[in-house]
């Protein structure tokens, strides 16, 4: 079985050569803390042997409602924010066709997404494009009254119903939500959707293997059994019982605080794949809302190269040094592109012939590392053997387990965004949301 691997090292003249050794005990203790549940946020910890207990029932039920669903839309939307959607779309974009959306035979319905924004154009753009096409929707909120995912849920259940008619939109609008509570359960019972249940003790940014993810994941017609298989064995790889020293989700977890303790308050995750831009989407949300709290917290940035060497990579060489960068590399493309010889060679670049795009990409990706770490910004490795379901399962519990064992660290409770309520009460309140006159006043005279 081959595991994606942690290379930290380039960290050797900006961490301590103890230093990592000496932080074992502290790094055990917390990842001690989550297995016996008694760190901060210990009604949240069903993701971390949630791989292990997705059973052939609940794969068998979440594959037939997406071949019903492929079968009848040419979209589906998938309706949800924050860890409601960005786990799908990581996903998804990392293994489609990067010009998917352009392709005429398909097998499988285009993923659109709705209720990640509020924007008005997109919506509008949105309605107007699906009065012409079949399509169905997922819906996904965990609290089920979410603003954002509730407000383009109405907006597209009644354009699917004036399409279709109540019964049949009925037939292509699936659920996923908690088991009993909130306004999308309700309705959901009401209008006799199939639904699917976001366990209790899973939180939005850690539900990517729930149905939350895996149902749309298979409707885009990717292998979900290969994803949690993925997911299985990395559980495994960094269990409890693997020592600290070979224990990369540990070793992740200890590196990213010694640094963020040496000043280093930004991590940027990296890659060379544009497909993986969505990963760090992801990636941020998991660990800027798990981590930024109690004015602490290590900044979760990213950037996509070598695109974005042309724009922020001066920032990176020679900026502030209070970054540190963590690069996913992937050893090998799945497609091949040679460069082609060519008789005149008027743009100079017959030293490149013969030579695959992805030896360019990998000779930009060491370069590039070189030059950073001379510049002072310490490199953290992920390497990916290949970018496929099974792969990007590994590194979702790897990242998971990473992120729960870096916030008891920190000393945070990685499992709650009390943050978050902040922006909604003053939305609210802005909105004139009966409940929330006292806040209306105050707020609209100071605008
Ligand atoms: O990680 C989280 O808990 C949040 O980002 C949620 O996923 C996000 O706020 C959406 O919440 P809900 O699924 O309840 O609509």
């Amino acid at each position: 079985m081959n595991s994606i691997k942690l290379n930290l090292g380039a960290l050797a003249g900006f961490v301590d050569g103890n230093a990592l050794l000496n932080y074992k005990e502290d790094v055990v203790r917390c990842q001690k803390m989550l297995h016996d549940g008694s760190g901060k946020g210990s009604d949240f910890l069903g993701w971390l042997n949630l791989p292990n207990e997705i059973n052939e029932a609940q794969l068998s039920d979440l594959e037939a409602t997406a071949a019903k669903l492929k079968a009848i839309c040419e979209v589906v939307v998938v309706v949800g924010i924050g860890g409601s959607y960005l786990g799908t779309k990581a996903v998804c974009e990392a293994l489609a066709n990067s010009f998917d959306w352009l392709q005429t035979e398909r097998k499988n319905p285009v993923l659109l997404y709705a209720g990640q924004n509020i924007g008005e154009d997109y919506t509008a753009e949105l309605v107007e494009l699906l009065k012409t096409k079949s399509f169905g929707i997922v819906v996904i909120s965990k609290s089920g009254t979410t603003t954002e995912p509730a407000l383009a849920f109405r907006i597209l259940k009644e354009l699917l119903e004036s399409k279709v008619g109540k019964a049949a939109a009925s037939e292509r609008i699936v659920a996923i939500t908690d088991e009993k509570r909130g306004a999308l359960r309700t309705l959901a019972t009401q209008e006799g959707y199939k639904t699917f249940v976001i366990p209790d003790n899973v939180g939005g940014r850690f539900s990517v293997l729930t149905p939350v993810g895996l149902l749309p994941i298979a409707v885009a017609g990717f292998d979900i059994r290969a994803l949690v298989k993925g997911a299985v064995d990395m559980l495994q790889f960094v269990s409890e019982d693997v020592p600290y020293e070979q224990n990369i989700a540990a070793q992740y977890a200890a590196a990213r605080n010694l640094l963020y303790q040496g000043g280093k308050k930004i991590e940027i995750l990296l890659n060379y794949n544009p497909k993986l831009h969505y990963v760090s989407e992801w990636w941020k949300q998991l660990y800027g809302e798990s981590e930024g709290k109690d004015n602490l917290g290590i900044f979760p940035a990213s950037v996509d190269n070598t695109s974005d060497l042309h724009s922020m990579g001066q920032w990176i060489q020679e900026g502030e040094r209070t970054i540190f960068e963590t690069v996913i590399s992937i050893t090998e493309a799945n497609a091949t592109v040679v460069v082609p010889v060519d008789a005149e060679n008027l743009d100079g670049l017959n030293f490149l012939a013969g030579k695959r795009v992805g030896e360019v990409n990998k000779k930009a990706e060491q370069g590039t590392r070189l030059a950073h770490i001379d510049g002072g910004v310490p490199n953290i490795a992920i390497e990916l053997p290949k970018l496929n379901e099974y792969y990007l399962g590994q590194l979702i519990y790897f990242f998971e387990k990473a992120c729960g064992i870096s916030g008891y660290l920190l000393g945070v409770n990685p499992f709650d965004q009390p943050g978050v309520e902040a922006y909604k009460k003053n939305m609210f309140a802005l909105l004139e949301k009966p409940g929330f006159e006292a806040e209306t006043a105050a707020l609209k005279a100071r605008l």
